[in-house]
């Protein structure tokens, strides 16, 4: 082994396969803008927004600043009974840009984090308002809700829930998930079949009785399983069985808030209105972990609403609010607004649109999807070894100069909101050049 993939040996890396990755590793070093470049100064094209989160493009001076101010100002404060002004104005903050009567957040410091303090919520208030017996929880097939025991309970990838199938939590149905290849394939925005998959809710609730659970979760946009993407109306179904039903509603916006959608949150992309928000990566741009839970009032008001000072919620993260986080909230907050970003993702939506699917028709594609600045590109797998395509192809647009995203054989994109069309058209002519070589 030489003596740099030596050094390689001690990091047991995330979702990665950790020998081939050391093996050939894919190191980046440095990142402004648009671009990371690798420890030999070679410059790869961002088309990820590093894992869905850089929403602001990597190294803004404003964000870099508010932290290093905040790094020499107060290195940590305690949230448990002590606060420190900045982050309830960062609350507020999000509280603004949230859909109306959602005027509380919970903080915590990843999506998981945030996916299972979000169903620990939901359950405790159920409780709270008396109705103990709804413990129910139910996910859909092929959704990412992150790696706690909760997100993968929820969560509908089987390679995240075979190692620990033993030990998920109890009482958990899903829905089926909406990929509908045969009927939508290449639809630009909202696909037009498959809103009737949103009353298999209505199957679970009369197999289980609506009185047993407490809340479905979904992720608004399916990411991590490969941009899956509502069919029309879909959503705004399963508010209205949730609805009838008195179940709540928990919107995984861990991708897709901030700006990805066009929109501060898909909730008002999608004009759904769900209970309960999760949220992570974009609301720092990615530069400092951090994620938050954002709740209708009700909810908030039901925990608050007892007698007495005691603590209503027995829940919380040492590093909740965590004072660097918080700094480069807010500063990543107030570039989004002051720079327009979130419209400017929505003007830029229907170019990457155009982009992506001037690879219909390429060697083994066999379907593009986008809605916002999320996008997909699905291959054919090679028969019997799914995931090998994939995974050639990521290694090959690394080396030439681009980084997306791989799930299985499908390409995801989701650049930074401050993309150009040049950046499309340099990935896509990247992607062109590979897949007819692969
Ligand atoms: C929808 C969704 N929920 C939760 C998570 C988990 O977030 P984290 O990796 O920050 O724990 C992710 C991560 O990709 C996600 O896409």
């Amino acid at each position: 082994m030489g003596e740099q993939n030596q050094s390689l040996e001690s990091f047991w890396m995330p979702f990665t396969g950790n020998r081939a990755f050391k093996k050939k590793p894919r190191l980046v070093e440095r990142a402004a803008g648009m671009h990371y470049y690798t420890p030999g100064g070679r410059e790869i094209l961002d088309m990820v927004a590093g894992l869905w989160c850089c929403n602001a493009g990597h190294g803004h001076p404003k964000i870099v600043e508010a932290i290093q101010a905040q790094a020499a100002k107060m290195d940590y404060a305690p949230h448990f009974g002590f606060g420190h002004p900045a982050a309830f104005e960062a609350a507020d903050m999000l509280a603004s840009i949230a859909p109306e009567g959602m005027n509380h957040v919970f903080f915590t410091n990843s999506g998981s984090e945030s996916v299972d303090t979000a169903l620990k919520i939901a359950l405790a208030y159920q409780k709270e308002r008396g109705q103990a017996s709804r413990t129910r929880l139910i996910g859909r097939e092929r959704s990412y809700h992150g790696v706690g025991f909760g997100g993968i309970s929820v969560g509908g990838i089987p390679y995240n829930r075979m190692q620990f199938s033993n030990s998920m939590i109890p009482g958990v149905d899903h829905l089926p998930h909406t990929h509908l290849l045969d009927r939508n394939a290449y639809s630009r925005g909202l696909p037009e079949h498959g809103i009737e998959l949103a009353d298999e809710l209505e199957n679970i609730v009369g197999l289980h009785h609506a009185s047993n659970i407490a809340a479905v979760i979904v992720e608004p946009i399916a990411g991590s399983a490969g941009v899956l993407i509502p069919p029309k109306g879909y959503l705004k179904r399963l508010r209205e069985i949730c609805d009838k039903h008195d179940i709540l509603l928990i919107f995984d916006e861990v991708i897709t808030g901030f700006g990805r959608l066009g929109d501060n949150f898909a909730s008002q992309a999608f004009d759904v209105k769900p209970d309960i928000i999760t949220a992570a990566k974009g609301l720092t741009s990615g530069t400092v972990p951090m994620g938050a839970v954002i709740v209708r009032d009700e909810i908030y008001n039901e925990f608050m609403s007892k007698p007495g000072g005691a603590i209503e919620l027995f829940h919380g993260y040492t590093y909740s609010a965590h004072p660097l986080a918080v700094a480069a909230c807010k500063a990543t907050q107030t570039v989004y607004k002051d720079e327009g970003l979130f419209h400017r993702a929505a003007e830029m939506a229907s170019v990457f649109e155009q982009a992506l699917h001037s690879l219909k028709g390429e060697p083994n594609v066999i379907d593009v999807r986008n809605y916002g600045l999320m996008g997909a590109v699905e291959l054919a797998a090679i028969d019997g070894q799914p995931g090998a395509r994939g995974a050639d192809l990521l290694q090959k647009a690394f080396d030439a100069g681009l980084m997306i995203r791989i799930t299985g054989d499908t390409i995801a994109f989701s650049p930074p909101l401050i993309v150009e069309e040049s950046h499309m058209q340099q990935a896509v002519e990247t992607l062109k050049t590979i897949l007819r070589d692969l």
